[in-house]
């Protein structure tokens, strides 16, 4: 089927989250003409779900500066990442948070006004700004949403981007889109910015919502671009256990208990009560959340639970500190002022994604990405916990200043329809059932085997009818692109484990894995070596 209908812009943004909205606000006041394209409503992405905050070195916190924030994102990064992307995003860091606050953000301040403080894992300061107590994102997203209703920006809600529009010489015009109800329309433009969010959804446990589903990347891989280091999901240690639930029940979101409690006071303690982080890093409930995430995973394994405990009884004021999750334990029956509360891991976020430079360019033409879709080189093999939406604020800014000078350069001009694609596509379940039991945390060459072999066993042609479709082709392409690299890269790096490969190899330590689709269609992994990696 072809579009009914057609529109033009000059940037088409996909995605409202803190990048997708940014960059679009900075481009709009340019005097682009902009139109945000969202599958469901303009708050529903990912952004309003972070709670920890925003990791920013602004001068006020004695002791701390930029080049120890470097530092700490280097070393949870595990040698991966690109040191002059680090360097690049993290010093304009400041500057994009003030620009924030000028949009209407509020970050929580004590009475002589200074910004609160808090910490998290791999961080050597109490450096994360933060709003709400543990509702950083939902104030970054309100803010950045009320200055687009502001400015008038046009929110396409309800609307999922299919496919991109390409000329003759695969440069991106534009994308089609389906609306709720299957409609499909095309959205022409000579800039495409991809700021989708990452691909929790691809595990049945996840604190990532439901629009989560790796559409971004999938959307590129199909546009000819380069995605790396999927390999590295990171599982966050902390979510919300609900005692007696199925396996089954858990599919999509579960409420983060996010780390700034552990950065506050609070303890992991098994089942005899026993505070077993102390033996397992000199920071103990501090250290990068995939060695936490890790050593609660052997423990459950090891004691036969089905969670630990994070014991927050000794943290003052904490319903006052930490509204979200006190209400997400009240909602489960548990009072974390006055008892522990039960917590596993759970996938939380792509440290990689679609590759591109420091200012959101991809290697096709008119394709652009930001945020958790899109691969800096600022996380390597393991996000420090709080840089993304710093990453989002950085990169969407540049990202609009580049499309700005990019489209000073003459474009081809799309002509003609674009029908709607067949898509390989596997039922969403048994994904996330494949993922969840084979590329989880530990990993080894059996279980990625036996999972590629069950998406593909359930892998069959599906026209691109309906958002659900869209999202599952995404999720079969991400399945089989995850496995490839993940079964490729035979070490343990970041938060990539393998428990048939336990130890770190240094024949990786330059290494990234990037993913391109042959002509078939499947994900094909190349090493490419990085230049100044570590
Ligand atoms: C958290 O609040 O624990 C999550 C923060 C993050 O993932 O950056």
């Amino acid at each position: 089927m072809t579009a009914p209908w057609a529109a033009g812009a000059d940037l088409v943004v996909v995605g409202s989250g803190v990048a997708g909205l940014t960059a679009a606000l900075d481009a709009a006041a340019a005097g682009l003409r902009v139109v945000v394209v969202t599958k469901d409503a303009a708050d529903a992405g990912s952004t309003r779900w972070a709670q920890g905050g925003v990791a920013v070195v602004v001068g006020d916190v004695p002791g701390d500066s930029v080049d120890a924030h470097v530092a700490d994102t280097r070393t949870a990064g595990a040698g991966l990442c690109d040191p002059a992307a680090v360097a690049s995003i993290l010093t304009d860091g400041p500057a994009a948070v003030a620009r924030l606050r000028a949009r209407g953000a509020v970050f929580d301040a004590t009475p002589t006004g200074a910004l609160e403080r808090t910490r998290e894992g791999g961080h050597s300061a109490f450096r994360v700004v933060r709003a709400g107590g543990d509702a950083t994102g939902a104030e970054v997203e309100r803010a950045l949403v009320a200055a687009a209703r502001g400015a008038g920006l046009p929110l396409l809600t309800g609307h999922v981007a299919v496919d991109a529009l390409r000329t003759a010489d695969d440069t991106v015009a534009g994308v089609t889109v389906l609306d709720d109800a299957g409609r499909p329309g095309m959205l022409h433009a000579p800039a495409v910015l991809l700021a989708t969010g990452g691909y929790g959804q691809l595990f049945a446990s996840t604190t990532n919502p439901a629009t989560s589903t790796g559409d971004g990347v999938a959307l590129a891989l199909r546009a000819g671009a380069a995605a790396a280091d999927l390999e590295f999901v990171q599982f966050h240690p902390t979510v919300l256990h609900v005692p007696g639930r199925a396996e089954s029940d858990l599919a999509g979101h579960r409420p983060l208990v996010t780390e700034a409690v552990r950065g506050e006071g609070g303890v992991l303690r098994d089942r005899t009560g026993a505070r077993f982080m102390l033996g397992v890093h000199p920071l103990a409930e501090l250290a990068p959340r995939d060695v936490v995430a890790g050593a609660i995973t052997r423990r459950m394994a090891q004691t036969g639970a089905e969670c630990v405990w994070l014991d927050a009884t000794a943290v003052e004021g904490f319903a006052a500190r930490f509204p979200t999750v006190t209400a997400s334990c009240r909602a489960a029956g548990i009072d974390p002022t006055c008892e522990p509360i039960p917590v596993t891991p759970a996938a939380h976020y792509a440290c990689g994604g679609v590759v591109t430079d420091v200012d959101g360019r991809t290697a096709v033409r008119g394709l652009y990405a930001a945020g958790e879709v899109a691969r800096t080189g600022l996380h390597g093999a393991n996000r420090l916990a709080s840089n993304s939406l710093l990453e989002g604020l950085v990169v969407g800014a540049r990202v609009a200043r580049a499309v700005i000078a990019d489209l000073a350069a003459p474009r081809p001009v799309l002509v003609g329809t674009a029908p709607l694609p067949v898509f390989a596509v596997a039922d969403r379940r048994v994904v996330q059932r494949a993922m969840s039991a084979g590329a989880g945390i530990g990993r080894d060459a059996a279980g990625l085997a036996a999972a590629s072999d069950a998406v593909e066993a359930a892998t069959g042609p599906g026209p691109a009818r309906d958002r659900a479709g869209v999202e599952d082709a995404a999720l079969t392409l991400l399945a089989a692109a995850v496995l490839a690299a993940a079964g490729t890269r035979t070490e343990s790096r970041g938060c990539h484990v393998r428990t048939d490969h336990p130890d770190r190899d240094d024949t990786w330590q330059r290494a990234s894995l990037q993913v391109r689709l042959d002509r078939d269609g499947r994900p094909v992994v190349a090493t490419e070596a990085l230049a100044g990696a570590a």
